[in-house]
């Protein structure tokens, strides 16, 4: 197992129908921990360059279009292998054969409206991390976590 931060976003179709908390808390409940998150709007380059490995094939204009459309929420979540955990939580990339009970397979329909991207490998992880995010804009896992759950 290797500790690991992936880039995630929740595309405008989950800002939209209100489904960023649901998604969020998908993750956070497996054990993975936000490192970083910030809510934006995208212009045309950099869902270009995000998207970047897509260029040339047939739904390349429609998935750019989709990213800037409204507002998203990008994030860095980070824990044991992170990227194959967060892409298995995220599911099939339609969501159509996406399993019931990943993101996809519960709240999708269409492969052009599926929710939320996650990172396929440790190289993706780290140049899309570099796209949407400062390395100061990025945060440890708390080391006093026990702090935060005593009561007083
Ligand atoms: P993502 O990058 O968004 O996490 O999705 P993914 O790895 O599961 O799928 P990928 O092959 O990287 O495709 C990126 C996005 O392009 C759209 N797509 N449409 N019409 C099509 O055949 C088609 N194929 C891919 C999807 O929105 C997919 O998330
Ligand atoms: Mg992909």
């Amino acid at each position: 197992m290797a500790n690991e931060r992936t880039l995630i976003l929740c595309k405008a179709d989950a800002v939209a129908r209100g489904l960023v908390g649901e998604i969020l808390a998908r993750f956070e409940r497996r054990g993975y921990a936000i490192a970083a998150m910030k809510m934006l709007v995208v212009d045309e380059a950099r869902a270009k360059q995000h998207y970047a490995e897509h260029d040339g094939k047939p739904f390349f204009k429609g998935l750019v279009e989709y990213l800037t459309s409204a507002p998203i929420v990008a994030l860095v979540i980070e824990g044991s292998d992170a990227i194959e955990g967060c892409r298995a939580s995220i599911g099939a990339t339609n969501p159509i054969k996406a399993a019931p009970g990943s993101i996809r397979g519960d709240y999708g329909q269409t492969i052009g409206r599926n929710l939320v991207h996650g990172s396929d490998s440790p190289d993706s992880a780290k140049r899309e991390i570099g796209i949407w995010f400062q390395p100061s804009e990025i945060f440890a896992r708390p080391h006093d976590l026990e702090k935060w759950l005593v009561s007083n």
